[in-house]
């Protein structure tokens, strides 16, 4: 399945977590995703996972969850875009903040990854977001959309990218930015991109993340320049994740595509 830009996109990310048994709850997911055509469902998994969740889950877009910038060589324990596609994977998320931090990756190391994404043809997700200090000084928009400007390989065409705001201090945390910092923050990074890319990128998808629950994701896949949402903990199980993907088909009415409608001229 390969999303389309203007729809909604709601994108689980498993983490270190996943044994084979758990792909059960692919079916159920694949089931709201199906019943939800408005939107498109991903799940960034494991590596070990990817190529049995691209057989038995074909209505998801599978991906996973780091990319290295080679497509092959002598970097022990890397996984490449090559193999990501050839196990059936789609997409990758780059540059979460889980990985910025363990492996102290750059905004220039981040921008190679989406390069070699790019050339592969796999879609890239790449994830920015402020930690808590950032935040308290007033910075957090000034901080994510550098990174974002930083993190972009140039010229790139608009249709393999997704971009996803991830406040370092909201994942896993329970606590989420009011709606307001969410729709600032998302408009800084509409801006950015329209400088970078161009007015194709009216059409890239910005996704938030961070602590999206079944609790929150109304209101927060409402807002302008949302397109959709990155979802860690609450993927984990379909009980947990259907919900949400049944809300951005309830926001979806509103209309095809908020950024359009907000940036347009
Ligand atoms: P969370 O994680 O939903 O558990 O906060 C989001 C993420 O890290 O992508």
């Amino acid at each position: 399945m390969e999303p389309k830009p203007q729809r909604r996109l709601v994108v689980g990310n498993w983490k270190m977590h996943g044994l084979r048994r758990d792909l059960s709850e692919l079916a159920g997911i694949g089931e709201a995703a199906a019943a939800c055509p408005a939107v498109d469902v991903g799940i960034a998994l494991p590596a070990t996972l990817i190529l049995p969740a691209a057989d038995a889950a074909p209505a998801l877009w599978i991906g996973a969850q780091d990319v290295h910038s080679r497509p092959s060589g002598a970097f022990t324990g890397e996984v490449s875009a090559t193999m990501i596609r050839d196990a059936g994977g789609r997409f990758t998320l780059i540059g979460h903040s889980e990985r910025r931090a363990a492996g102290q990756e750059s905004n220039t190391t981040i921008k190679a990854k989406a390069e070699a994404a790019r050339q592969e043809g796999l879609s890239a997700i790449v994830c920015v977001g402020e930690d808590a200090a950032t935040r308290a000084d007033g910075q957090a928009e000034r901080a994510v959309s550098a990174q974002l400007l930083d993190s972009l390989p140039e010229g790139a065409a608009p249709s393999w990218l997704v971009i996803a705001y991830e406040p370092i201090w909201a994942i896993g945390t329970g606590r989420t930015p009011s709606t307001d910092e969410i729709a600032d923050i998302h408009a800084a990074l509409r801006r950015a991109c329209v400088e970078r890319l161009g007015d194709p990128s009216l059409t890239v998808r910005l996704l938030y993340g961070g602590s999206v629950s079944a609790a929150n994701a109304s209101e927060i896949l409402r807002l302008p320049n949302v397109d959709g949402v990155l979802v860690g903990g609450a993927s984990l199980r379909a009980s947990g994740f259907t919900p949400i993907i049944r809300l951005a088909q309830n926001a979806a009415h509103l209309g095809p595509n908020n950024a359009q409608k907000d940036s347009a001229p």
